[in-house]
């Protein structure tokens, strides 16, 4: 692996092995998404706790302020949205040459695998790889179910996984899921990161899917919504950094997280 490569993958994933990604790039397909309608001030309490953010261009032009310095994540796919025929129908939106422009880290992209336009979403994978490799510049793949949740089971995200990296994606995040995630791991040659969806219902249930996805191995999260949406998101970011990078258990994070709403009660 070249300089390159090797320098950006190192800003993203920490020295411990593990990594904590900030996403708030729901806009791209839902629009003013709940609690991100501002993204620069959703993002702006959140960044010191983050090892990197991913966004898309636009967000990242108006909305961070250029003298940042945490490692950007550009989503480079789009072109459909929640109002439209099929979430799945996506094609590359951002050019090298921009990414490069933008300083970006690493680029993300979703591949729909099972859809209806599987093939499309992965050869667009496999240019974005091909123009990315050029000048070191990771990709990672994003192994969307569009609407259709259920999906998320271990058979399915384990294919999607392997794919993906067959395919040249440098990491892949994908969904945790209950019943052995440890095989979406191990049918994985390279690092994965787990996703959280729609919100859930309470703060214990995150710290879980966290500690158990880490400990099936996964190297962290690209986490949002169950992130931002929630009611105390530096003590939600802060609790899943230390499950993450201080190896805290879920009691021991629901602790810091209560400890950090008491004191900002
Ligand atoms: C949106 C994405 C998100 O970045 C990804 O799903 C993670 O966010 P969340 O934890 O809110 O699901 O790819 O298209």
């Amino acid at each position: 692996m070249e300089w390159g490569m090797k320098n950006r993958l190192a800003r993203l994933i920490q020295k411990d092995g593990k990594a904590l990604f900030l996403p708030v790039d729901h806009g791209y397909f839902q629009g003013p998404t709940h609690k991100l309608e501002k993204p620069g001030e959703t993002i702006e309490p959140l960044l010191p706790y983050a090892d990197a953010i991913m966004l898309t261009r636009g967000v990242l032009r108006n909305c961070v302020d250029p003298k940042n310095t945490k490692p950007v994540i550009l989503r480079v796919s789009g072109g459909a949205s929640v109002v439209g025929e099929n979430l799945a129908n996506e094609g590359l939106i951002t050019s090298i040459t921009e990414i490069l422009r933008v300083n970006a880290s690493a680029v993300s992209m979703s591949v729909f695998i099972g859809s209806k336009y599987e093939h499309q979403s992965l050869l667009n994978l496999t240019k974005l790889v091909d123009s990315c490799e050029d000048y070191g510049i990771p990709v990672m793949a994003v192994t969307a179910v569009g609407r259709e949740l259920e999906k998320r089971k271990a058979r399915y995200l384990a294919l999607c996984c392997r794919i993906a990296a067959e395919l040249g994606a440098r990491v892949v995040k994908t969904y945790y899921c209950e019943q052995e995630f440890h095989k979406v791991v191990e049918g994985c040659p390279v690092p994965v990161v787990i996703a959280g969806g729609p919100k859930v219902d309470s703060e214990k249930e995150v710290f879980e899917f966290v500690y158990d996805g880490l400990q099936q191995g996964a190297i962290g999260v690209n986490l949002g919504r169950n992130i931002w949406q929630t009611e105390y998101p530096v003590g939600m970011i802060r609790a899943i950094r230390a499950i993450i990078h201080e190896n805290y258990t879920p009691k021991e994070a629901q602790n810091l997280f209560e400890q950090i709403r008491a004191e900002k009660a």
